[in-house]
């Protein structure tokens, strides 16, 4: 190669490195990390889920008891809010009816909203390979 022609290389690679650095130090920094999901519905129902103990049988974000299913993204789930309501005003036959008032439901399905925007749980499905391990192929 002549060394014109590498020098016109180095030249643009240089050009881009700059320019790739400068588009990081232009982003923009008040990208939003999500504080103005977080009103005074949903602080109110993040404490009515620790008073009531929710977490002793379900699971966020697959931390918590096993008893009841993961709520993290109960209000996207088929049914949605209308079918948590139900069993947040009635309970079940194996969950309580804790005797909500109107204004806990309506907190704790906030809540519940919010942790649905902030994610997926569980993260990914595996696939196991015939001996019970981890298939790495489908990583
Ligand atoms: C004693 C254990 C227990 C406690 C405490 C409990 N739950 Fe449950 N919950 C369950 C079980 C079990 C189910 C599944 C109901 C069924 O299959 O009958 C359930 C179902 C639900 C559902 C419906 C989920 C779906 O399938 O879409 C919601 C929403 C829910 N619970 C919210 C709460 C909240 C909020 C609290 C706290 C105020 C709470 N639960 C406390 C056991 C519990």
């Amino acid at each position: 190669m002549k060394l014109s022609s590498k020098r016109i290389i180095f030249s643009v690679l240089c050009t881009i490195f700059f320019l790739c650095s400068l588009s990081v130090y232009l982003e923009d920094e008040n990208v939003s990390k999500g504080a103005e999901l977080i009103t005074e519905e949903v602080k109110a129902g993040k404490l009515l889920f620790q008073d009531y103990n929710c977490t002793s049988c379900h699971q966020i974000f697959g931390l918590g008891g096993y008893m009841g299913p993961d709520l993290t993204n109960c209000m996207s789930a088929e049914g949605g809010p209308q079918r948590a309501e139900i069993w947040l005003r009635n309970g079940s036959q194996k969950m309580p009816n804790m005797g909500l008032s109107d204004e806990e439901i309506n907190n704790l399905m906030a809540f519940l909203a919010y942790i649905d925007k902030s994610g997926t749980s569980p993260v990914r499905e595996f696939k196991f390979s015939t001996l019970g391990t981890v298939d790495v192929k489908h990583y």
